[in-house]
C-alpha cells in the first residue's frame, strides 16, 4: 500500500526496469505482459522517463498485451494497440515486431486459431516474466469476466454489462461498446513468473477486498491470484480501504 498512485507507479516501473536490466545482463530478454486502461498509465509514463533520462533500453524486450476488443481496428480511437502505441511503444525503443496485442479484426471463425497462436508466441518468447494487471469492478483480470475458469486460455469472450458501462465514455455511449473481446485466460496469466496487480481509488476498494480477503471464486477472477506463488497487489490508500 503506497500513499499515492504516483509513488506506487514509480515503484512498479522501477521493478520492471530492474527486470529488464537483470535479464539483459544474463544474456536474455525480459518478456512483459501488459495492460491498458487508466491504471497503468503512470507506470508507462515513468518507463518513458527512465528511457529518456536514465538510458533504459527496451531493445530485445518482448511484450504481450492482455486483451483487445472485437471487432476493433488497430488504428481506431479505442483500440488497445493504439493505446499502447500512444502511451508507451512510440516513445521508447522496442524492436519492430516485438510488441504483441491480440488482433481485434480476426474473423470470429478464425479466433480460436489466432488465440492458440498468441499462446504459442508467448511460449516461444520464453513465457511471461512479469504480468501487469489492473482490476475491473467485476473482478476481471484481463477480460476474464465472472465465470472464467482458473485454467482458461486466450479466447474470445462476452463482456460483462458492468464492464461495458464502465467503457461507455470511451465509446461515446454504452451501446457503442463492443460486446466481445479477446483476452488472455486466467491460466495464461497464472503462468507468469511474477504478477503485479495495481488498483487506485475508492471505486476499486470493494473488489480489491473481495479478491484479497474473500474466497477464491470464479465470481471474482482476481481471487485466483491468491494461489499464485509470486503475485502482489500494489494499491494506493483509497483502494486499500476495504481491507481488514
Ligand atoms: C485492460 C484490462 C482490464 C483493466 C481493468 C481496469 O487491458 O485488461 O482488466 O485493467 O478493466 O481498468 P482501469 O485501469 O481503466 O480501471
Amino acid at each position: 500500500i503506497h500513499p499515492s498512485s504516483a509513488e506506487a507507479s514509480a515503484a512498479v516501473a522501477a521493478e520492471i526496469a530492474q527486470l529488464i536490466r537483470t535479464k539483459r545482463a544474463a544474456g536474455g530478454n525480459a518478456v512483459l505482459g501488459l495492460a491498458t486502461g487508466s491504471t497503468p498509465t503512470g507506470v508507462y509514463d515513468e518507463l518513458i522517463r527512465l528511457h529518456r533520462e536514465e538510458g533504459l533500453s527496451f531493445k530485445g524486450v518482448k511484450t504481450f498485451n492482455l486483451d483487445e476488443y472485437v471487432p476493433m481496428a488497430p488504428d481506431a480511437l479505442q483500440s488497445y494497440r493504439r493505446f499502447m502505441d500512444e502511451h508507451l511503444f512510440d516513445h521508447v525503443d522496442f524492436d519492430e515486431g516485438d510488441t504483441h496485442v491480440p488482433d481485434g479484426l480476426l474473423p470470429v471463425e478464425d479466433t480460436a486459431a489466432g488465440c492458440a497462436r498468441y499462446e504459442e508466441q508467448i511460449q516461444e518468447a520464453g513465457g511471461l516474466d512479469l504480468q501487469l494487471l489492473g482490476i475491473g469492478r467485476t473482478g476481471h483480470i484481463g477480460f476474464n469476466e465472472p465465470g472464467s475458469g482458473k485454467d482458461s486460455r486466450t479466447r474470445l469472450i462476452w463482456l460483462d454489462r458492468l464492464t461495458r458501462a464502465d467503457a461507455a465514455s470511451d465509446f461515446f455511449g454504452a451501446e457503442n461498446v463492443p460486446r466481445r473481446a479477446i483476452t488472455m485466460g486466467v491460466g495464461t496469466i497464472m503462468e507468469a513468473k511474477r504478477i503485479v496487480l495495481m488498483a487506485w481509488g475508492e471505486g476499486k476498494a470493494p473488489v480489491v477486498a473481495a479478491a484479497v480477503e474473500g474466497p477464491e471464486t470464479p465470481a471474482v477472477a482476481a481471487s485466483y491470484l491468491q494461489t499464485h506463488p509470486n503475485a502482489t497487489f500494489v494499491l494506493d490508500e483509497a483502494a486499500s480501504a476495504g481491507l481488514t
